[in-house]
Parts: structure tokens; C-alpha cells; sequence
């Protein structure tokens, strides 16, 4: 029987606010959108519930505000199966919100507005040890403090466990705070603007993690959109094909790619295997809007994955 990961994500939980239109207004434009979404989001919270639907058992670390979006947040937790009980209300303070604009090819751009998501910090951590003490694997992105983040890499580094980082939205950062991270993972803008290097191209893209990885991260895995995956480590790097799908919203793939290749790596799947699968599970979930609301179930990529998987896949 397969083995079911632990995975502990500590990140951020939006409610997301969705807006489609034809194109983007211009620069004092009113224009008509066609359709409006409500949705959970937030790049960790759409991590766990990556992760969960995927089959793991999964723990969340996080903090929303005392408005309406927090409580219902952590019953989405509940509800989901996910451990919620490191997820906190922080008083006087809004919850996270993303008012996110598609356009009809499926491209996204998102502004998030933090609120209690930068409450988040290292004490929190602490608290949640025993816990985190016998997760598989941490889960980090960029939508909390990154002292945050950084003290719960060092945890992870200290208890040996895995640990991933989405360095998303980028920042500035050192690169040695992620010292031990066994996976970072950013998408083609975040690599452009960590390494300063053009990511345009699957060879930028190659040149780019190469960089990387002499700069002494262990693995990085460039999340390339339409073009697949990037892996690249100390021994070359591997360029993993996509999916076709029809895309429609692309809010929350690098989340969906990110929570379901914890999982099965989790489970023991080759390196190769588990991101072609999460290949598969982030393009699944464009041909749907919203961003949690597009994952699907682990049956679904499982179908999916026999019905597609021929050759280079397989
Ligand atoms: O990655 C997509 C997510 O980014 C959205 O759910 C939004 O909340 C922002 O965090």
C-alpha cells in the first residue's frame, strides 16, 4: 500500500476575488468584466489543499484576521480535512485578500493584500513544533514574514525533515537563509527576478536553475507554465514535459504543482515521475476558475495520468 505523506504547510490563506474580462482596463479605463468568482486562496492555504486532495494528511500554520473571511477560512480548513489547529485569528487585523483579473486566455495578475498573514512569526513556529517534528515534509512561500519562512527552513534543516520552498511572490532575499532547502521552486518570473537572469526560454530557463544551483541551492525546479517543469542539481538539469490542456484560469497551478509533487514524492515516486505528475495535476487545474475550487480529486489525476501517460511520460 502506498504511503500516506505528512505534510505541513506554513503559509498564507487569501480569500480570493476574481475578475474576468476581455483584456485589462487601461490606465483610468472602466471597462465591463463578464464574470466575478469568490474563492479560497492564498498560495499556502491552495498548497495544503493541494496536498490533501491529493491524499496527504496535512497540517496548516497560519494566521487570519477577525472579519468575516477568518472564521470561514479555517471551517474551509475543517472542512477540507486539514488540521487546522496552528491556524489562528489575529485580533484588529483583516484577513489576506487577493483581488485577482484573468483575461480570456487564462493569464492571471493578482495583487495580495497581506493583513494577518504578516502576523504570522517564528514564536508560531515554535509553537507548532511537536507537530512539525514529525511531518514528511514543510511547505513554504513568500506570502508570510520571511524571517518566518527562514526560521522554519532552519527547523526543518535541524529535525531532517524536507522541506520545499515557493518562493512566491518574489523578494529580495539571501540566498544562504535557504541553506538545506531541498526544493526551491519558483516560477519563470520568480526566477527572472531572484537570479536577475531572462527566463523565456526552456534553455534561459535551464541557464537559470544551473545558476542557481551554483550559487549553492540543492534543487531548484523552475515551474515554466504551458512549457512544463525545469529541474536542475548538482548532477545537470532535465527539462519536464507539460500536458496539453485548454487552459481558462491559471490562478493557483504553481500551488496545485507544488502541493501534489509533495505528495508524491512523499509517497516515494521517482524525482522525474512526481514532477511530471504535478505537471499534469497543475494543468488539470486551469481548465477550471477559482483557485482551490479548480484542484481535482486524487482519483481524477490518477485517470488522467493512466489515460495521458504514454511515452516521454511513462
Ligand atoms: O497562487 C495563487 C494565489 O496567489 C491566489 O490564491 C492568491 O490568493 C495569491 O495568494
Amino acid at each position: 500500500m502506498t504511503r500516506r505523506p505528512r505534510i505541513a504547510v506554513i503559509g498564507s490563506a487569501n480569500v480570493d476575488l476574481t475578475t474576468f474580462s476581455d483584456r485589462f482596463p487601461r490606465a483610468g479605463e472602466t471597462i465591463f468584466g463578464q464574470h466575478f468568482d469568490l474563492g479560497w486562496g492564498g498560495k499556502g492555504a491552495n498548497q495544503a489543499v493541494a496536498a490533501r486532495l491529493c491524499g496527504a494528511d496535512v497540517s496548516m500554520i497560519a494566521r487570519v484576521g477577525d472579519d468575516l473571511f477568518g472564521p470561514a477560512t479555517i471551517a474551509n480548513f475543517n472542512a477540507q480535512g486539514i488540521d487546522a489547529s496552528h491556524v489562528h485569528v489575529v485580533p484588529g487585523v483583516s484577513s489576506g485578500v487577493a483581488p485577482i483579473f484573468v483575461e480570456s486566455n487564462g493569464q492571471n495578475r493578482i495583487i495580495v493584500v497581506k493583513g494577518a498573514n504578516d502576523r504570522l512569526r517564528p514564536a508560531d513556529v515554535d509553537a507548532a513544533a511537536p507537530m512539525l517534528a514529525v511531518a514528511d515534509c514543510i511547505v513554504l512561500q513568500f506570502e508570510i514574514p520571511l524571517d518566518t519562512v527562514f526560521h522554519a527552513v532552519r527547523f526543518a534543516r535541524r529535525h531532517g525533515i524536507r522541506c520545499i520552498v515557493n518562493p512566491a511572490p518574489a523578494q529580495a532575499f539571501e540566498l544562504r537563509e535557504l541553506e538545506g532547502v531541498d526544493y526551491f521552486v519558483p516560477n519563470e518570473t520568480e526566477a527572472e527576478a531572484i537570479s536577475g537572469m531572462p527566463v523565456r526560454t526552456i534553455e534561459d530557463a535551464t541557464a537559470c536553475a544551473v545558476h542557481m544551483v551554483s550559487q549553492g541551492l540543492t534543487r531548484v525546479i523552475i515551474t515554466l507554465g504551458a512549457n512544463g517543469a525545469l529541474l536542475a542539481t548538482a548532477d545537470g538539469a532535465t527539462h519536464i514535459p507539460p500536458f496539453p490542456v485548454d487552459a481558462r484560469d491559471t490562478t493557483g497551478a504553481g500551488d496545485a504543482f507544488v502541493g501534489s509533487f509533495a505528495v508524491y514524492l512523499g509517497e516515494g515516486l521517482s524525482e522525474p515521475e512526481a514532477i511530471a505528475r504535478a505537471n499534469l495535476y497543475a494543468a488539470l487545474s486551469t481548465t477550471g476558475i477559482g483557485s482551490q475550487k479548480s484542484f481535482v480529486t486524487r482519483q481524477r489525476a490518477d485517470e488522467e495520468w493512466t489515460a495521458r501517460a504514454a511515452p516521454p511520460h511513462a
